[in-house]
């Protein structure tokens, strides 16, 4: 049988925010700190790309509390629906009962420097209105221009850098991937391939593609 790349990623990818490994500590403490009762604000998640922002806002978001339902997490991509028109739209049916005991729904607002002045507008009316998880929606927004959001709503947030990754960061996975698999690798020429140049960064798409071109070449003949 042949491995497919995106059978893979769905095997391995974080499924848990346990799975979630990062070192660094400030991302941690806010990790956890949702989850615990803590941290209530709006959350900002802002990086580089491919340093895992939306897969962290939604592993967050299904764990945020215990019986959280995908009923209950709505994710909005800006850069599909930039306009004033998908902020309102969320504005009118946010208010719908829940499915969790906590009467609580989260809002996942993707690639948010997308959203036109005006859907920014919206969106600052929106979260004067649901200010904390408490009042009953749970903001999360990803993205990589910190300066495409509006003041009014950066203020309204708890900003988290979330930093670029490491080769340090995405070898653990690699390995994880190759040993799940069965396919054998020198550790050293695997720590090569992910190195892109001497700044030590490696994305996890940059990882992704090192094992794709790994089992294109396994199942050459
Ligand atoms: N800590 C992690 N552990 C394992 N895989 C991760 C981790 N963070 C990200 N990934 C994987 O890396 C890839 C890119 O992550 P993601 O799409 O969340 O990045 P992003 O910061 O949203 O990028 P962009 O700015 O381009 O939208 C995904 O395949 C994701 O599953
Ligand atoms: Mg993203």
């Amino acid at each position: 049988m042949t491995i497919t790349l995106s059978s893979l990623m769905s095997k391995y990818e974080p499924k848990k925010l346990a799975d979630y490994t990062t070192f660094n500590l400030k991302t941690l403490t806010v990790i956890h700190g949702y989850p615990q009762g803590t941290l209530t604000r709006p959350l900002l998640l802002v990086g580089p790309a491919g340093s895992g922002k939306t897969q962290l806002a939604k592993l967050l978001a299904a764990e945020v509390i215990p019986d959280m339902t995908p009923y209950d997490i709505r994710f909005v991509d800006a850069a599909e629906d930039p306009s004033a028109k998908a902020i309102k739209s969320i504005g009118q049916t946010v208010h719908t009962f829940a499915r969790n005991s906590q009467n609580l729904r989260v809002v996942i607002l993707d690639e948010a420097h997308e959203f036109t002045a005006q859907a920014m507008a919206s969106l600052k009316g929106l979260m004067t209105k649901f200010p904390s998880l408490d009042k009953g929606v749970f903001f999360i927004l990803t993205t990589n221009h910190l300066s495409g959001i509006s003041d009014p709503v950066r203020d309204r947030c708890l900003i988290l850098e979330v930093p670029a990754t490491t080769v340090d960061d995405v070898l653990p996975m690699a390995c994880r991937v190759l040993d799940g698999e069965g396919i054998a690798y020198a550790f050293e020429d695997l720590r090569t391939a992910l190195t892109k140049d001497s700044s030590g960064l490696a994305t996890f798409r940059d990882m992704w593609g090192v094992i794709e071109d790994i089992i294109t070449r396994r199942s050459m003949p």
